[in-house]
């Protein structure tokens, strides 16, 4: 089983309210899908739960949604026919997206929400971005977002439990987060997330993963991000700031 098999049954707890709803979702990136031809073919290649991949083929957008997790796919599936959405899924690893799609064929690929430190290590991370960039037409764009490792891996192992219930689908769930931070940048970190639900009888009903990452600093990823082909068109970089958006361009 791959990361998030188990917490996609129960990833909407995870996510901001802003991220429910696929057209908010893709609103947040209207800046840049502002920018493509209508009709324009577009790739989330960690499409979780699916809410992106529906907003943006809501705007028109001939989309397709891959993600390592197969629970993840099948929720998307779901979504999409929930709302009535038409594009295709497919699970796939970030380094067997060549296997499966040619050279140039997307306008813009996203891979957003904190998803490609579980590429394994630098290897890893410069192997998926090198299929990202491989997939994109000249010109076209890779929009990323990620957390900002340099302030999580400041505050050290340490557990995080939210300070207020989340309420999904009627029911309110408890958020935790386990850092394990390693002494050095390049050594494998874990999260272990986990939420937790009480039945109405006082049973509780826990969910959790161990997920592997492997962090990298802000000034990395740009080089990496240019040595695969990719030029930093835009980024939100802050180093006091949680997280960030890049948006790089294929020369
Ligand atoms: C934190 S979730 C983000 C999901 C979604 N993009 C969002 O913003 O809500 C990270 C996603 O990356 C996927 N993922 C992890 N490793 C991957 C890999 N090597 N290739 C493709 N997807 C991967 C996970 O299965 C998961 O769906």
């Amino acid at each position: 089983m791959t990361g998030y098999d188990v917490l996609a049954e129960v990833y909407e707890w995870l996510i901001s309210d802003a991220k429910l709803t696929p057209a908010e979702f893709a609103a947040a990136f209207a800046d840049v899908t502002c920018l493509l031809p209508s009709n324009a073919q577009v790739l989330d290649c960690s499409c979780g739960t699916g809410q992106l991949a529906v907003g943006l083929a809501g705007l028109g957008m001939q989309v397709v949604a891959t993600d390592a997790s197969a629970a993840m796919v099948r929720r998307t599936e779901r979504l999409a026919e929930e709302t009535g959405a038409s594009f295709l899924t497919v699970r796939a690893d970030w380094e067997e997206l060549t296997d499966h799609f040619g050279d140039a064929s997307f306008d813009m690929v996203f891979c957003v929400g904190n998803s490609l430190h579980h590429a394994e290590g630098a290897r890893g991370r410069v192997a998926a971005l090198e299929s990202m960039s491989r997939l994109l037409r000249r010109g076209g764009r890779l929009v990323l977002t990620s957390r900002n490792w340099e302030l999580v891996r400041s505050r050290g192992s340490r557990l995080d439990i939210s300070d207020r219930m989340v309420r999904r689908n009627g029911r309110d769930g408890l958020v935790i987060y386990r850092w394990e931070i390693a002494p050095q940048w390049e050594q494998e970190h874990r999260i272990e997330i986990a939420v937790v639900q009480v039945e109405g009888d006082g049973s509780v009903l826990v969910r959790s993963e161990l997920l592997s990452c492997w962090p990298y600093q802000y000034g990395e990823l740009e080089s990496e991000l240019h040595s695969v082909g990719l030029r930093v068109e835009k980024s939100t970089f802050d180093p006091e700031a949680e997280g960030y958006v890049v948006v790089a361009t294929k020369e």
